[in-house]
């Protein structure tokens, strides 16, 4: 068989090169050639633009809008994320690093839809791990068919032969074309494979799941090839050490991109929280110095956060910041607003926070939680009991207003937390609460209510 012609093109400015060159000739970018399948030799069918024959655009108000089913999920919690389940034809990414637990939320997902033929198609694993799995969270559909494959042109054989209801590959990292020289996991291979499943899913109606590793900068691996090509991205996060693990749109053209899944991993597989207000945290420092707790908004949810800070002398001459979970930056700059509006003396201080639960938050909503440890363990003295602290801080020590204010607050009272510092611009934002509400200008005033 005549392979197919691929050039090499350069992902900035479209130069194309028959091989792969480091450095492009015509825009100077380096690294920038990626093997693509040259258009030219395989569309035989292309025309010029005198030989086309012209379409035929529909007027928008002459559009019929059909309601289209989706496939729920097991989960609702996934379900909330894909925006009521998946939607035919469609394709989505689902990505996590390695060991997060992808494999499991897909696959317990799919064992979990009895009357549905599903297609697992797996390059990582054998079919006897992926049975000691399924065993292991319960196999509640017999229709579900496992194929161990890589090669993207066979895979799609067999799903056109098999006919499925839901097609699964674990992962588009592991699969590649035959068309292309270079080597699965390869940007041109991924966004290759990718391209026929989408080819595939729009025109069967099926859809795909692709199941994609992240690498350390939390980019889905090729994912400027993908994110276009997809309908929706997924991204699945959480510690490896903790048991809970969030979902979350990074895009989704049939849902909002603002709502989030929490599982926590169990011996049996995940399970679903539909509560996670307290979930981040640990129940186990109640009392101590250094803690302080707060609220985060994930979407239409709010989670309460346990900020946990160690300040103290310092072991090297230039002293130690590091902060666990949230932006090291803002840590930087929160700092800075103690030493200079507060006079509290960090210079000589090696200082750690960390938000426990093992998750990254960037609500802003949190400073005053991790600006409260760090007093807090500063002077090594327990905060007040059952106090939580809601508001952002500017660089003048100002305590600024944050979004959603009455519902963090209800839902810290909820889950015991009496009293609450806001900051005073919000004063009249806040309905009548049986908690008790402290209401603050700026950081001085806040240390001032820090202790009983
Ligand atoms: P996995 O789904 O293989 O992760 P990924 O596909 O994202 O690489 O999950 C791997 C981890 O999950 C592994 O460390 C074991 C753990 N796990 C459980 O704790 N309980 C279970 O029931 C299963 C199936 C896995
Ligand atoms: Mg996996």
């Amino acid at each position: 068989m005549s392979k197919t012609k691929t050039v090499f093109v350069c992902q900035n400015c479209d130069f194309i090169s028959p091989k792969w060159i480091g450095k492009c000739p015509n825009c100077n970018s380096w690294n920038s050639f990626i093997e693509e399948i040259d258009e030219k030799s395989s569309n035989k069918n292309s025309k010029t633009i005198n030989e086309a024959i012209a379409g035929k655009p529909v007027a928008i108000g002459e559009i019929v809008r059909t309601e289209f089913y989706r496939l729920p999920m097991p989960f609702d919690e996934f379900n909330r994320v894909l925006g009521g389940g998946l939607v035919p034809g469609s394709l989505v990414l689902l990505g996590g690093e390695p060991g997060i637990g992808k494999s499991t939320l897909i696959l317990q997902s799919v064992l979990n839809l009895p009357g549905t033929k599903v297609l697992y198609i797996s390059g990582e694993e054998s079919e006897t791990q992926i049975k000691l799995r399924a065993e292991r969270i319960g196999i509640h559909n017999k229709d579900c068919y496992i194929y161990t494959e890589i090669n993207i042109e066979k895979i799609l054989a067999t799903i056109k032969s098999i006919n499925p209801d839901v097609v699964i590959i674990d992962s588009i990292q592991t699969v590649a074309s035959q068309e292309l020289t270079s080597s699965p996991g390869t940007i041109s291979q991924i966004r290759e494979s990718a391209r026929q499943l989408q080819e595939y899913a729009k025109m069967s109606g099926i859809p795909v799941i692709l199941i994609g590793h992240i690498n350390k900068d939390g980019d889905i691996a090729g994912p400027m090839s993908l994110e276009h090509i997809v309908d929706a991205v997924l991204q699945f996060e959480g510690d490896n050490n903790h048991f809970y693990r969030l979902l979350r749109p990074k895009k989704n053209r049939f849902g909002s991109t603002y709502e989030i899944g929490v599982f926590e991993m169990l011996g049996s597989g995940l399970k679903e929280i539909s509560d996670p207000g307290n979930i981040l945290l640990s129940g186990e420092n109640i009392g101590l110095s250094g803690i302080a707790f707060g609220t985060i908004t994930e979407g239409s949810r709010t989670l309460m956060i346990e900020a946990q800070a160690l300040v103290g002398n310092a072991v090297f001459t230039s002293p130690q910041r590091s902060s666990t979970g949230f932006d090291n930056r803002r840590f930087l700059m929160l700092l800075a607003v103690i030493e200079k509006r507060l006079g509290v003396k960090l210079n000589q201080k090696d200082v750690f926070v960390n938000i426990a639960g093992g998750l990254k938050i960037n609500d802003t909503a949190a400073d005053l939680a991790v600006i409260a440890s760090v007093i807090s363990s500063y002077f090594d003295k327990p905060l007040t009991e059952n106090t939580c602290f809601i508001g952002e801080v500017g660089l003048s020590g100002q305590i600024r207003p944050v979004s959603f204010i009455d519902k963090r607050i209800s839902e810290a009272f909820r889950l015991g937390f009496t009293n609450i510092i806001i900051s005073a611009s919000q004063k009249s934002d806040v309905k009548k609460n049986q908690a008790k509400i402290s209401f603050v200008q700026d950081v001085k005033e806040f240390a001032g209510k820090l202790f009983s």
